[in-house]
């Protein structure tokens, strides 16, 4: 067998480390990968969005399986491109990729078939945009339609903040093309939780949940990031919860893609926030979460290969299902100082030998390699995951590798999972 592992950050770490023990002889590329894949892939030095070279590699090097990692060239068309090749690939085509490339689609889809998700209008114009503002209470959440790198969302707190951001993204230019189209929304309070399922279009299978801390700063403060750390499984979810959302809100959604010729394939990712009137629906993502991937796919008790190819094939899934996890995984990420906004570049990483066991994994999200030494290249560097027999030993574990990796400007949050 082999693979090819689209992109280059945590998660798509997290993935290879997953095949890599799903699929021991396999042969791994990823593309770019990181320092880190390179000690169980082969690296190969071509961009995530560069489709004609990723399709010309899949094709000379007689790729089994394709795993894309990130929602950029899914929304780019990587999936449709393969297969119009005849390139065995996991994920969901252009069209359906929607999802989480266009939340006015993804909110026009829940209203049709009756998703709870918070209240909200659509408005590609600031006029009509400002009248709608004027008869809500904030906060008021504007979002860019758009693929925005997680930063397109604003949740301003008076109607006049409101209206002056969707004159930025509107009329100012502030998200580019992701931005010609704003949802305004009811503001969600209360706990999230990230639901994922694995999908041949028609059923809907549950991984694991889990819950992403994304706030800069401990105590859930400071502004929104990709995702500072995780944990799983989440204890609140009722046992029923997982079913509700399988039953209520995927196979629902998938039901209304393929009836309009978009059959959706690949991992679906449920964000939903538990209001008090119930889980309601705040986002889709065409792809697994970063970093959740990073204590979702070790949690996972069933090799992933078999689905995926079939899958990848076009068949159904029937009645794989992996059995409920028996362990507790916790990724702490250790960021650059200064992310989300601007930060330094180039620091070297020490990372202590031995460092590493079944039940410590590390994943490189933004690091490189530069004279033999490995420097830091990202805002988030490294997931840092503990998997231990309760949520305590498995922070316990990753806290404590997290304190001993060292690099200048190293910012991480002690509070994931408490
Ligand atoms: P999204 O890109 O839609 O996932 O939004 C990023 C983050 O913004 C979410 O994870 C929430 O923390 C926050 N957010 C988005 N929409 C809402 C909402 N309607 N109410 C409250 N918080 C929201
Ligand atoms: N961690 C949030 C995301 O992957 O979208």
């Amino acid at each position: 067998m082999r693979f090819l592992v689209v992109g280059g950050g945590g998660r798509e770490h997290a993935i290879a480390d997953r095949l890599r023990r799903d699929a021991p002889d396999a042969e791994i590329l990823a593309a770019p990968g990181n320092p880190g894949m390179a000690g169980i892939a082969e690296c190969v030095p071509i961009d995530a969005l560069d489709l004609e070279a990723l399709a010309a590699l899949a094709e000379e090097r007689l790729i089994d399986l394709a795993v894309v990692g990130p929602e950029v060239p899914l929304a780019a068309g990587i999936v449709d491109l393969f297969q119009a090749r005849g390139l065995p690939i996991f994920g969901p085509l252009r069209a359906a990729a929607r999802l989480e490339s266009s939340k006015a689609f993804a909110k026009r889809l829940m209203r049709e078939v009756g998703v709870p998700t918070a209240g909200f209008g659509i408005f590609t114009e600031a006029g009509q945009a400002g009248a709608h503002i004027e008869d809500l209470a904030p906060p008021i959440v504007v979002k860019a339609s758009g693929l925005a790198a997680g930063k397109g969302v604003i949740i301003c707190g008076t109607a006049a903040e409101a209206s002056r951001t969707v004159g930025e993204i509107l009329d100012g230019g502030r998200f580019g093309d992701a931005g010609r189209e704003v949802v305004i929304e009811e503001y969600l309070e209360g706990e999230e939780l990230s639901v994922f399922f694995i999908t041949d279009g028609e059923r809907a299978i549950p991984l694991v949940s889990a819950r992403d801390h994304k706030r800069l700063l401990e105590g859930d403060r400071g502004p929104n990031t990709g995702g500072m750390g995780a944990f799983a499984p989440v204890a609140e979810v009722e046992s029923g919860l997982v079913d509700r959302v399988q039953r209520s809100v995927a196979e629902p959604v998938l039901e209304a893609l393929a009836a309009s010729g978009s059959p959706y394939r690949g991992f679906l990712y449920v964000g939903l926030v538990m209001t008090a009137d119930g889980p309601k629906v705040l986002e889709f993502n065409c792809r697994l979460g970063d970093p959740e991937a990073q204590v979702v796919l070790p949690l996972t008790r069933a090799a992933l290969v078999e689905p995926m190819l079939a899958i990848a094939r076009g068949e159904g899934l029937s009645d794989w299902r992996p059995p409920a996890p028996d362990a507790f995984a916790l990724v702490t990420v250790l960021a650059s100082g200064g992310y989300p906004d601007t930060y330094r570049t180039g620091m070297e990483v020490l990372i202590p030998a031995g460092l590493e066991s079944d039940s410590l994994r590390i994943y490189h999200a933004g690091t490189a390699s530069r004279d033999g030494r490995l420097v830091t290249a990202g805002g988030r560097v490294l997931g840092v995951t503990g998997i231990g027999n309760s949520l305590e030993q498995a922070r316990t574990l990753s806290q404590t590798a997290a304190e001993a990796i060292q690099f200048e400007g190293k910012h991480w949050r002690r509070d994931i999972g408490s």
